[in-house]
């Protein structure tokens, strides 16, 4: 039997490496997505096959997840819970579709990860499991009993580790649970978990990977042009560029000027609140700039029943329904949404504000010579025809009023 892992080398998936090895007697492939994470990727490999891996896959992924996933997501404006620009939730689905795909290339029947019971991650990873490979079996060694058993903290996971020679790096671990890709960190649990506790106090800067505070941030603002083509982010200042380009010139130039910090207590789909503190910095700023260019370029109407789909849409990445046909649906609609969508959007970055200074486009539909207040010279509006849409939009309202006043 084969057993294909999602492993990132930290002590948790090092231990259910092994324990899986043991337990189902089967051979333990490791695959490991590179997502922007950053962290551990060197010396990766060879720890999989010190810890008992049988093969070991590290694909960088990050094109392909800043190009199909957080570009598509950033053109919906997908937003949880009016915050959170769902960083981790946009992952968890292709770390799955590319498990899946390893599991099916060397007749895996299974596939295994870390995340715990309690979370949304179990959720996106085996949701997106089953629309994608309904017979793969999966595995999640924190939902079973003998596991949390014989696992009940970290000390028992240290010494598992120790006594199979398991690679256990000496640096503490922090206080906080982190997860990092190109699209954000996100902090939870640990001194996070009071909501009253400061996460923007100086005394906590120490957590913070991808920005500065806004305190702290330059004094100078800073002007960044982005070029919009059909919704999408294709140049920044002049230069072109790819989907994973933007992502990371865009975070330098957020976490520098401490844009894209986010603390919220939100909504977990398995029916619990949690805490959690974000740093998504070239996010935010492209996800500001992509709404002011649809300000200028999208249609009323397109626009409102985009809008109308928004908490929909992020409900639905959130809850793991990425593959979903009522998700593709949406994204049709979004991407036909987003056509007209070009153009340059110019913007000040300063001390963790994202301000416009400035629109142009070359499918611009805001006509000053009809809004203007001066005489309008392409006479498409008559100010009189108002006094009629006014008269028939009132017509209701009076008729209520009327209706409100007899009951008195
Ligand atoms: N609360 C966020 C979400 O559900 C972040 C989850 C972080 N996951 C993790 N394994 N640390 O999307
Ligand atoms: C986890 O429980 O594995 C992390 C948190 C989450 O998935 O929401």
């Amino acid at each position: 039997e084969k057993i294909v892992l999602a492993y990132s080398g930290g002590l948790d998936t090092s231990v259910i490496l092994k324990w899986l090895k043991e337990t189902y007697d089967a051979e333990i492939i490791a695959f490991t997505a590179d997502i922007g994470q950053k962290e551990e990727l060197d010396g990766l490999e060879e720890k999989a096959f010190a810890t008992g891996a049988s093969k070991v896959y590290i694909d960088d992924l990050r094109e392909e997840f800043a190009r199909d996933f957080i570009f598509p997501m950033f053109q919906a404006g997908a937003l949880y819970e009016g915050q959170y620009l769902l960083g981790t939730s946009i992952a968890r689905p292709l770390i799955a579709k590319r498990m899946v795909e390893i599991a099916r290339a060397e007749g895996a029947t299974a596939i295994a990860h870390g995340a715990t019971g309690k979370g949304n991650d179990q959720v996106r990873f085996e949701l997106t499991a089953a629309s994608l490979a309904p017979d793969i079996k999966v595995i999640a060694p924190w939902r079973i009993e003998a596991f949390r058993e014989q696992f009940p903290g970290r000390a028992e996971m240290i010494a598992y580790a120790e006594k199979h020679g398991i690679p256990v790096k000496a640096t503490a671990s922090k206080p906080y649970s982190m997860d990092r890709n190109l699209l954000h960190i996100s902090f939870e649990s640990g001194m996070l978990e009071d909501p009253w506790f400061d996460a923007s106090a100086a005394s906590n800067r120490d957590m913070y990977v991808l920005s500065v505070s806004p305190e702290e941030a330059p004094d100078e603002p800073e002007y960044v042009e982005l070029e919009f083509e059909a919704g999408n982010c294709v140049a920044i200042n002049g230069e072109r560029m790819t989907p994973l380009q933007v992502m990371e010139k865009l975070n330098e130039l957020g976490g520098k000027h401490g844009i894209g910090r986010v603390d919220m207590v939100e909504n977990r789909f398995v029916g619990m609140k949690s805490r959690g503190v974000y740093e998504t910095p070239g996010g935010t700023i492209l996800f500001t700039a992509h709404r002011k260019m649809e300000s200028l370029t999208m249609d009323r109407e397109v626009m409102h029943l985009r809008d109308s789909l928004i908490p929909k849409y992020a409900s639905l990445v959130y809850n793991g329904f990425w593959f979903a046909p009522e998700r593709l649906a949406i994204q049709a609609l979004v991407t036909e949404s987003q056509k007209n969508v070009t153009g340059t959007v110019r913007l000040k970055l300063y001390k963790g504000n994202v301000i416009a200074a400035g629109l142009k486009s070359p499918v611009s539909l805001y006509n000053p010579d009809i809004a203007t207040m001066e005489a309008d010279p392409t006479q498409a509006y008559d100010q009189g025809d108002a006094t009629g849409f006014i008269r028939l939009n009132a017509l209701r309202l009076k008729v209520a009023a009327a209706a409100q006043a007899k009951q008195r």
